[in-house]
């Protein structure tokens, strides 16, 4: 009787230290598990944190205006805003007036031109050899009054975005004072692909 007791007793510590190593073994394959979606987890969070110190540094803008002129353009004919207030990136040329894109992406531009009494000047986005978007002012009374545009457009890396004139006339007029410039032209990269 007593003996059996005993047999019980060894059977059940015997499945019970078992059943013991088992568990352990089970917390331990878990935490295997865990540590390995930590590692995952913090690679691909410095993954995202250096796409985001790239996009920080690598923030695209300009922004340029005419100055203190009056000019007669013919037809085909770019516009240089020659005066920069921002660059960054310096992707756009003070002495052609033409961007360069260093990435493919969404860019926005907006431009503005005014001119002088009785004169015309109609002006146009080119991105490549494709028109985007037209802007000017036919002006048959006085004052300086001015045309303007925004657009979005996709540009492959390396495209190229200039304001020209138009062949709508062949005597463009761009007046723009010294003190408050009429004319400018911007850019920015919205989003890069
Ligand atoms: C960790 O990443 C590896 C490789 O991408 C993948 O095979 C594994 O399933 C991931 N583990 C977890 C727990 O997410
Ligand atoms: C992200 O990167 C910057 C610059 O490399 C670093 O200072 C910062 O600690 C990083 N942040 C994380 C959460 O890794």
């Amino acid at each position: 009787m007593e003996t059996g007791m005993v047999l019980v007793v060894v059977c059940f510590l015997a499945f019970f230290s078992k059943s013991l190593s088992f568990q352990q073994e089970l917390t331990e394959i878990k935490m295997e598990g865990l540590r390995e979606e930590v590692r995952n987890l913090t690679q691909r969070l410095q993954q995202l944190n250096t796409t985001l110190q790239k996009e920080k540094t690598g923030h695209i803008m300009f922004y340029a205006v005419i100055r203190g002129k009056s000019i007669t353009y013919n037809v085909d004919t770019i516009l240089v805003f020659e005066t920069v207030i921002v660059n960054r990136g310096g992707l756009y040329n003070q002495y052609d007036g033409v961007f360069v894109a260093d990435r493919k992406g969404m860019y926005m531009f907006s431009w503005t031109v005014s001119t002088s009494s009785s004169n015309w000047i109609v002006t146009e986005l080119v991105v490549e050899n494709q028109i985007i978007s037209t802007a000017g002012v036919q002006n048959s009374g006085g004052g300086h009054p001015s045309g303007s545009m925004t657009a979005f457009c996709r540009m492959e890396m390396g495209d190229h975005a200039w304001i020209r004139s138009t062949g709508r006339t062949s005597s463009h007029v761009l007046y723009s004072n010294d003190n408050y410039p009429q004319s400018s032209f911007l850019g920015l990269l919205i989003y890069s692909e």
